[in-house]
């Protein structure tokens, strides 16, 4: 997602402080162990973390329509993290206390978030790179999916959607490789079991706005590392 730098990011961003969440690792000189990411929330509930949620229509329907987890929202661009805070700053009155957003890159996942600590991982949309030589920067690479093992719970569950048939593909070999369990799989997510319970991303918007059907995969880690 390519964005013409915003004008006031830092202070617009500043603005909706009460979202955001300041890791101590990223304050610390020193490197810090990761704070329990409860702490970040009101109550302590299941946690959901979304990576790489652009401008944050999936995490703040999410948020809204399960009131009993906790959510984070990631994203590495700043620019785009801010719109996404805006918009769950305009919804503060209606909106349950349990979403926050984490500006950073998911390489320091294991830096942000104890062993065990998250119960299910979403990835929407994520950049396809399709050049094998940019393989290692996919989200479902081996290198994310050992992150992904170590701070999801045991059996802990990773939800992805994309159009784009080549990361789908690439993802359920990798997910395979990892040992884990397929538990829902579509190439057509709005005609599926699935399409009444699920809250559009912007590009989801956008590319079934242009006819195109939208792949879906729940997949669990086991408990033994294959990878
Ligand atoms: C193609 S956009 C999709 C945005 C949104 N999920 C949607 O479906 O509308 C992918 C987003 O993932 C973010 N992203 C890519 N790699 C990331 C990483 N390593 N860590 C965190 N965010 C990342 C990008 O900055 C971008 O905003």
């Amino acid at each position: 997602m390519r964005m013409r730098k915003k004008k006031h990011g830092a202070e617009r961003i500043a603005a909706c402080a009460e979202l955001l969440i300041q890791p101590p690792c990223a304050l610390a000189a020193e490197p810090a162990p990761p704070a329990d990411p409860q702490n970040w929330f009101p109550v302590p509930r299941p946690l959901h973390l979304e990576i790489g949620c652009g401008k944050g229509d999936f995490a703040v329907g999410m948020a809204a329509a399960h009131p009993d987890c906790n959510w984070i929202a990631m994203e590495r661009v700043a620019d785009v993290a801010c719109l996404a805070l805006e918009k769950a700053m305009r919804q503060r009155d209606t909106r349950p206390d349990n979403l926050r957003f984490l500006i950073g890159d998911a390489r320091r996942l294991a830096e942000l978030f104890p062993a065990g600590s998250v119960d299910c991982l979403y990835l929407n949309f994520s950049d396809p790179w399709p050049k094998s030589g940019h393989a290692r920067r996919r989200l479902t690479h081996p290198d994310f999916l050992r992150l992904y093992r170590l701070i999801l719970r045991p059996n802990g569950l990773l939800r992805m959607k994309t159009d784009n048939r080549g990361l789908f593909d690439y993802s359920l070999e990798q997910f395979a490789a990892f040992g884990m369990t397929v538990e829902f799989q579509t190439t057509d997510l709005h005609h599926s079991d699935h399409a009444q319970d699920n809250i559009m991303t912007e590009y989801e918007r956008s590319f079934s706005g242009q006819g195109q059907a939208i792949c879906s995969v729940w997949a669990r880690f086991g408990t033994e590392e294959t990878q």
